[in-house]
């Protein structure tokens, strides 16, 4: 059975953990956070619903105690400021890049095998950062961005056709941002129907734009970031992890040549099992999604540069 540490005890990390106990796929969780107290408050709290729910997964809350998450199997980083309305996920870039390179740093020390998933925003340039600053391999840097914005796609979709979300197959590529998600209209179904065949454009041109602003429009409701959805979609990715149920999932992965880019971490469906991101998948685009893809791409990487520039990476 499988150790998950989560770094960050906010909205996202704790719902997240509470989502993998639920899940029943860890045997322990470490959840761990810099403000004395909500770590082991929130863990206990979860550990006191263990009769309820019936799971015998253990979860300790530590303060920065980092040897308590010793050789975990994946470390989730959810640390760093969460966004407030009317910001965008790419301006927190100067908070948080410091804080996703610190406490990555402190958990891999202890976990040299672990996979990361990094949620922590600008997520995409988070992933890269892990990435570049660790060395580790590739397979086992990926950011959680694209399942989430799948997730709200899909919770448009069914709205729109009023069916089913789970009736609903449509995925978001590209970068995790207001302007640089793709929703993949064109190729999204409802039971082997393309929905563009059963929405008028307008409505389907309004899911794409409310799936884009998915996050932003909950951030406007709820005054910050929101967290089920997001704690939801990194416990259903780290599953397939452990499990190495080998699903696929738009993922931020890193790419060397994949869809005509390098050298950026961005999202793409790939096949997530036990070392981590085995496959990258190459979809059929069309001109138009390849256009897009590019133009996302293009926007990631220049928030990438702001890492070189404020030095937090060497060229
Ligand atoms: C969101 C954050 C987690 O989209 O990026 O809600």
């Amino acid at each position: 059975m499988a150790k998950v540490t989560v770094i960050g005890a906010g909205n996202v990390g704790a719902t997240c953990a509470n989502a993998i106990l639920h899940m029943k796929y860890a045997s322990e969780i470490v959840l761990l956070d810099i403000k004395e107290g909500v770590s082991e408050g929130k863990a206990m709290d979860m550990m006191q619903t263990a009769k309820l729910y019936q799971f015998d997964c253990r979860i300790k809350g530590v303060t920065n105690d980092y040897k308590a998450t010793a050789d975990s199997d994946v470390v989730i980083i959810t640390s760093g400021m969460p966004r407030k309305p009317g910001m965008t996920r790419e301006e927190l870039i100067g908070v948080n890049a410091g804080i996703v390179n610190n406490v990555v740093s402190n958990a891999l020390q202890h976990s040299p095998n672990a996979i990361f998933l990094i949620i922590a925003n600008p997520m995409d340039p988070m992933t890269y950062l892990t990435l570049k600053s660790t060395g580790l391999p590739k397979n086992r840097v990926i950011g959680m961005g694209g399942l989430l914005d799948s997730s709200r796609f899909n919770y448009y979709l069914s709205q729109a056709l009023n069916v089913a979300a789970a009736d609903v197959e449509g995925i978001v590529i590209g970068g995790h941002g207001d302007t640089t998600m793709i929703p993949l209209i064109n190729k999204a179904t409802y039971k082997c129907t393309n929905v563009t065949s059963l929405l008028s454009k307008e409505a389907a041109d309004k899911v794409v734009a409310d799936t884009m602003v998915g996050g932003a429009t909950l951030t406007k409701l709820l005054g910050t970031s929101a967290w089920y959805a997001p704690g939801a979609a990194a416990a259903v990715m780290v599953k397939s992890i452990i499990m190495d149920e080998k699903k696929v999932f738009p993922c931020c992965v890193y790419l060397d040549g994949e869809y005509g880019q390098k050298d950026l971490c961005i999202g793409v469906p790939a096949v997530l099992g036990n070392t981590g991101c085995e496959k990258i998948i190459e979809l059929d685009l069309n001109e138009e999604e390849q256009q897009l893809f590019a133009k996302s791409a293009a926007a990631v990487k220049n928030t990438n540069n702001v890492l070189y520039d404020m030095k937090i990476l060497k060229a």
